[in-house]
Formats: C-alpha cells, structure tokens, sequence
C-alpha cells in the first residue's frame, strides 16, 4: 500500500524512531535520521545514522538498528519505521533496503514518517525492493 492510502505506523514504533533521530551523529550531512523495527519475538530495536570525517564510513539508521537487532539474537522483523528531515519521505537508501532484504518477508511493512510522527508512506517490502536477490538466490 502506497501514499494516499498509507496506514498508520504504530505509536511505539514511531517515539522510538523518533528518541533514536536525537540521537544521531550527522555533524556532516545535519540530516538526521532514526530508526526502529519490531522483530519477530516483539522487541523494538532501535538505531540512528553514525558519520564520519571519512564520509563513505558513515553508517545508516536502519544498518545501526539491524546490527542491534542481530546482536540482540535476533534475525527477524515485520516492521520498521525510519524518519528523516521534513516531510520529504526519507526512504531507505539501496544498500539499506538490500539490509532490510536479508532479515524480512516480502509483506513485511516500512513505515516513512516526518519528524512530528506523520506517516508519510507505508510500503511493503516487496514494494521497497521488488524483484530483489536475497539467501535463497545462493541455494
Ligand atoms: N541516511 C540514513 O541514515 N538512512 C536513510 O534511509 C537515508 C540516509 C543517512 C546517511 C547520512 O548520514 C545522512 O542520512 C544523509 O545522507
């Protein structure tokens, strides 16, 4: 489901995605993003963009709350919400949705909302990287 018609994205979701943006380490870009799944077992798992002097090794808000979530013990999620700057969605960059790929069913849900907790676009995964190469391509 697109846009128009984009169903909400959960509360909890939406102040932990927002808790982790004030978090973040963007002394570069001043673009600041959050990011919160809920994994499979229930927990939401946060995370925020990390850069660096060396640009290229920054790292994404949804890598950041992916590798806690695998640190965590988990390698599952149904849902994550991002949010950026304004209300110009701040959909997850390529490397990011091949991240989310990894760890997800194709009806898995994303959430983009603005910095006041607005959804702004909801997608499936399917919808956020169609035709896309994952684990079972390896088999
Ligand atoms: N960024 C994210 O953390 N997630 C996204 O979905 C898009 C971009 C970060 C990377 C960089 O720190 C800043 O936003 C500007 O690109």
């Amino acid at each position: 489901m697109t846009s128009q018609t984009a169903s909400q994205a959960p509360r909890d979701l939406i102040d932990a995605a927002l808790a982790a943006r004030d978090k973040a380490y963007a002394p570069y870009s001043k673009f600041h993003v959050g990011a919160a799944l809920r994994t499979e077992n229930g927990q939401i798992i946060a995370g925020c963009n990390v850069e660096n002097a060396a640009y290229p090794e920054g790292v994404c808000a949804e890598a950041g709350a992916i590798s806690a979530m695998v640190l965590s013990g988990e390698t599952r999620f149904d849902e994550i919400v991002v949010v950026g700057l304004g209300d110009v969605a701040c959909t997850p960059c390529g490397g990011c949705r091949q991240k989310i790929r990894e760890f997800t069913e194709s009806d898995a849900t994303i959430y983009i909302i603005n910095d006041a907790g607005k959804t702004l676009l909801t997608l499936s995964r399917e919808e956020l990287i169609p035709h896309s190469f994952g684990p079972e391509n390896l088999k």
